[in-house]
């Protein structure tokens, strides 16, 4: 038992009411969530399968069995990501399945979306790339707006390309082809345009508790100075002679990229900025 909340959790009373389990939930939550007693709500209203609006309606119903439900708030309350525990996380229009060895899809990335589903609807974009598939969330969405775009999506790792295809088939998708693949090594024939969201955070940066002892390192870091791949990607995509890239990086990637478009002769490029006003990626049209 790693958190001495739950050290003596024989005492957490396995039959309350909503209130009195939210009130408990709440607290033992606080010193590790932002926000205890929505995640005290949330949490419990999974574990009864209820929505939220039930636990205001019933708040006076006496519940039993709540040994699972203390076992959910004690994962949170180390740290857990919320989306690793109910498996499930919300991502633009969709809501896909996630878990631990995964990364969770971050809302910055819709922006991403955003980005190269303007480039597919004003240029000829027939066969797309994406390197990093992840949960599938970048696919998924293009493939679902775009059901006549061929979409090629690699990565590096199994249990990333076992996922994505869950969620591909649980969406009946038919345009995401997956490939186990080092960046594009394995990919042959025309492509359009390139679109990823790296792993681009310098090996050894101090991440939150949360992200770094759960979600996968393989993920998140992307060398000693963390531009490595995204780098890797531009040069490949350049020799390739593929028209647009746009990929996602961090915020204080700008200016060092800025100088590798100027050293390898890249000249008609753009840095977009994500809701909080950070420097967050970048489209090149070569
Ligand atoms: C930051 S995550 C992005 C996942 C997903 N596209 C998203 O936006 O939520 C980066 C992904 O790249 C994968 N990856 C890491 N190194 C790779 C490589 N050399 N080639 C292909 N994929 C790689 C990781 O396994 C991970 O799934």
């Amino acid at each position: 038992m790693k958190n001495p909340n739950f050290k003596k959790r024989g005492f957490l009373p396995l039959s309350m009411t909503i209130s009195e389990a939210l009130n408990k939930a709440r607290v033992l939550l606080s010193d590790s969530c932002p926000r205890p007693q929505l995640e005290a709500q949330l949490l419990l209203a999974y574990f009864l399968e209820k929505d939220r609006i039930y636990l205001t309606l019933h708040d006076r119903e006496e519940i039993e069995h709540l040994e699972d439900f203390w076992r959910l708030i004690e994962r949170r309350a180390n740290h857990e990501p919320f989306e690793y525990i109910v498996g499930k996380v919300s991502f633009y229009d969709s809501e896909l399945f996630i878990h631990q060895g995964v990364l969770i899809p971050r809302p910055e990335t819709e922006i991403l979306i955003d980005r190269v589903a303007q480039i597919i609807a004003n240029a000829n974009i027939k066969r797309i790339v994406e390197i990093g598939v992840g949960s599938g969330a970048i696919s998924i969405v293009l493939a679902r707006t775009f059901p006549h775009l061929t979409i090629i999506a690699t990565d590096l790792y199994e249990a990333p390309l076992k996922l994505a295809q869950k969620n591909i088939d649980h969406f009946g998708i038919k345009n995401i082809q997956l490939i186990q693949s080092h960046l594009m090594d394995r990919i042959e024939g025309t492509i359009d345009l390139v679109v990823s969201n790296p792993p681009y955070i310098a090996n050894g940066f101090a991440l939150e508790k949360n992200v770094k002892d759960y979600e996968p390192h393989s993920a998140l870091f992307g060398g000693e100075v963390g531009d490595e791949l995204l780098k890797a990607i531009i040069l490949d995509t350049q020799k390739r002679g593929i028209g647009y890239l746009a990929c996602e990086m961090g915020y204080d990637q700008k200016e060092p990229l800025k100088s590798f478009f100027a050293q390898h002769a890249i000249e008609s490029f753009e840095f977009y900025q994500d809701l909080a006003g950070l420097d967050r990626g970048f489209v090149v049209r070569f």
